[in-house]
């Protein structure tokens, strides 16, 4: 067995990681306890970075788009990826803030519940053995049995202290875990190992003025965690969701979002459909958002969807003046097989 290694973040603040030499960076702080950038940990995101002062690590080699030349021969490596070989000292960006403070760790639990919400979407619920202490709009990554391989999903519930955790799942053709597993032969009563709470995309308890949310397809899950827990801060606060899909059968949760504006008057639903008319707007989620509104100062936005959805949607909420700091995102980034997640 690798022996264990001590990793120390340098600074006015400095803290000591103990750190098998198998174990990834990023996995031995969270589960210390101790904060670090992360997002994506499959090394696309570039979130995670770190500079390497003393001592040896090992990781695959980075694409330049995530890790540019320059980083790579300054030193820098990708905590979600690299192994320590030796006793090391890293040192964190400047503007790495802080993120959600939940201790990362291994998970057991049995499905509650499967329902078909679309055509090949499904809501999973399962029930976990303890309770997990989260941040709305993080995820967590359950394990595909008998591959050793994971995928991510964001939990769709909010943040409370019982033990089920909702996740929007869409079928992916061919797709180890969905064709391979979870739409073929999961059921309630199994169990299921996970892995959490990971990611930075995170609801902003301090910002307290309107919110713009939109989601392409089943990223809307971590966005009615978020939606929820705003609620449940403030049952008035102005939440404007625009959900997009191609068609009305690829819609799902539609009742329960029209039940919700009933009850908060703050609350706008607005799905969107982009390859048919004849239910809710016809185009684009960032398209629609640029005709509903003049401005969008003093908003704040929440993203979450395929590429190219956030990136449009990102432009639209600038072009409609909204500060880039004001902006959260998330984006689906490629499986190391064949298939798209998180959600
Ligand atoms: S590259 Fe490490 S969290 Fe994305």
């Amino acid at each position: 067995m690798d022996r264990v290694h001590s990793v120390q973040v340098a600074g006015s603040d400095p803290r000591t990681v103990e750190v098998a030499g198998d174990q990834r960076l990023l996995d031995a702080f969270l589960r210390n306890g101790v904060y670090l950038p992360n997002s994506c940990n499959q090394g696309t995101c570039g979130t995670c970075k770190v500079k390497v002062l003393r001592g040896i690590v090992e990781q695959p080699t980075p694409s330049e788009t995530v890790l540019s030349a320059d980083e790579q021969t300054s030193g820098y490596v990708l905590a979600c990826q690299s192994t320590p070989k030796s006793d090391v000292e890293i040192e964190v960006p400047l503007d790495a803030g802080c993120g959600p403070r939940h201790v990362l760790r291994d998970l057991t639990g049995k499905v509650h519940e499967i329902r078909e919400v679309a055509d090949d979407t499904v809501a999973l619920t399962v029930r976990l053995d303890d309770p997990l202490e989260f941040s709305a709009g993080q995820y967590v990554e359950i394990t595909v049995p008998g591959t050793g391989e994971v995928r991510q999903y964001s939990m769709a519930n909010p943040p409370r202290s019982d033990d089920h955790l909702e996740f929007h799942v869409r079928r992916v053709g061919g797709g180890l875990a969905t064709d391979g597993w979870i739409f073929d032969s999961l059921a309630e009563g199994h169990a299921v190992e996970m892995r959490g709470p990971w990611g930075d995309f995170v609801h902003d308890a301090d910002a307290d003025g309107p919110m713009i949310l939109l989601a392409g397809g089943t990223g809307l899950a971590p966005l009615k965690s978020i939606a929820l827990h705003a609620l449940e801060l403030d049952p008035e606060r102005e939440i404007h969701l625009y959900h997009g899909v191609r068609y009305r059968s690829d819609l799902y949760d539609v009742e329960f979002w029209e039940s919700l504006a009933d009850r908060h008057p703050g609350v706008h639903y607005t799905p969107c459909l982009s390859r048919e008319e004849g239910f809710g707007r016809h185009g684009y989620v960032g398209d629609v958002l640029v005709e509903d509104f003049d401005s969008l100062r003093g908003f704040s936005a929440y993203l979450c969807g395929p590429p190219a959805m956030v990136d449009a949607g990102v432009k639209a909420c600038k072009r409609r003046r909204m500060p880039g700091r004001s902006i959260h995102r998330e984006k689906y980034t490629p499986a190391p097989v064949s298939e798209s997640v998180p959600a």
